[in-house]
């Protein structure tokens, strides 16, 4: 007898810890992807309207339990007191708990609705298009206003409204009769401190507006299981003055430089020759060098992560991407989507070449 109930203890101690694992979570610090505070008028707007739903259904929770725990302490059993009269149905309580939801929940409703409408609005004042690509596993942003494309750490002003375009493609799959490229699978954006999620589906084009009150690093993810590397599909969105987002753009609007001598040119050569490397990457200014199955590279050092916003960019991390990428990330190259072998497969890279690469990857500011 005492055994099965000093065991029964024990499992609820087990079945507890993760409650206060997951209870403590809500005390971290340093939590970035906190969808709770908002840093724009999108993701306030959502936060407002989780903020008032939290609070009815938090009273509600409270009145039912006070209630229930009320009742069953009135009507407990005590020692001489008779049975309770045996009571069948009430139509006036029935009744109240009836329409008293269902007041409450038209009252939800309203905000709700409006609050949905309102984020679908299209934005008409002072708005720069981005259009967003889901690629297993990256994403690619191009700015059809400003003629510029980059991976992963989108660039924005501050307080204006970005409009996304969302769309899956999968350049490295064939494509389907009459369509330019392959549709890829369903992804999911989201950036937690500057709007809610949103799908991103093949087929269709996905709207979603975006705007940072302040400058700032706004990281998000993902957020729709997308195969082998879904958890390396993060991105980043960087917030800036109108002054630096110029500054940016014009930056990079510029074509590569390439490199005079050395090590770096050696590498330019075979980025553009025998590495194979422009049948899958953009490298502004060298002719046809504009495919779109991995990311532009013509500015990579400006960017700090790479592989999905997930490996710091430099050159020992980018020596040992070049070698074997699938060992940092998980991708399935010979069925079309990531980086290939070049050392095993393909052209063969030797390390010197390895090397000459790297080098001119990092003059690519
Ligand atoms: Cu893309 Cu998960």
């Amino acid at each position: 007898m005492r055994r099965g109930l000093a065991g029964r203890l024990r499992r609820l101690r087990v079945a507890a810890i993760p409650a206060v694992l997951v209870f403590l979570a809500s005390c971290a610090s340093h939590a970035p992807q906190d969808s709770l505070k908002a840093h724009g008028p999108v993701a306030r707007k959502e936060d407002n309207l989780f903020v008032a739903v939290f609070i009815v259904a938090a009273l509600v929770f409270f009145l039912v339990e006070f209630l229930l725990f009320a009742s069953v302490f009135k009507h407990r059993h005590r020692p001489g007191r008779p049975d309770p009269i045996q009571v069948h149905g009430n139509t006036k309580l029935e009744l109240g708990w009836t329409v008293v939801p269902a007041l409450l929940l038209v009252g939800v409703a309203f905000p709700t609705i409006f609050t949905i409408f309102d984020l679908a609005k299209e934005p008409t004042k002072n708005v720069l298009p981005v259009e967003v690509y889901g690629h297993m596993w990256w994403w690619e942003y191009r700015y059809p206003t400003l003629g510029i494309s980059t991976a992963n750490e989108m660039h924005i002003p501050t307080k204006t409204p970005v409009r996304l375009s969302l769309r899956t493609i999968e350049p490295g799959l064939p494509a389907a009769k009459g369509e330019d490229f392959a549709a890829g699978v369903i992804h999911s954006f989201w950036v937690p401190p500057l709007a809610g999620k949103q799908d991103v589906v093949p087929g269709r084009v996905n709207k979603l507006t975006i705007q940072a009150d302040e400058p700032g690093d706004y990281p998000g993810q993902c957020a729709e299981y997308c195969n082998l590397s879904h958890a390396n599909m993060r991105l980043r969105v960087v917030a800036q003055t109108q002054n630096d987002f110029q500054a940016w753009v014009v930056q990079q609007a510029k074509p590569v430089v390439v490199p005079g001598g050395g090590d770096a040119a050696a590498g330019y050569k075979l980025f553009t020759g025998r590495g194979t490397c422009i049948g899958c990457h953009t490298m502004q200014g060298v002719q046809g060098a504009t495919a779109r199955v991995g990311p532009n590279l013509t500015h990579l050092m400006g960017r700090e992560k790479f592989a999905g916003d997930t490996f710091d960019i430099n050159p020992e991390n980018l020596n040992r991407w070049i070698h074997n990428p699938s060992k940092m990330k998980p991708m399935r190259p010979e069925q079309g989507t990531g980086m290939p072998d070049l050392v095993d497969t393909g052209p063969h890279l030797t390390d010197t070449e390895i090397n000459q690469l790297v080098a001119f990857l990092t003059t690519l500011k």
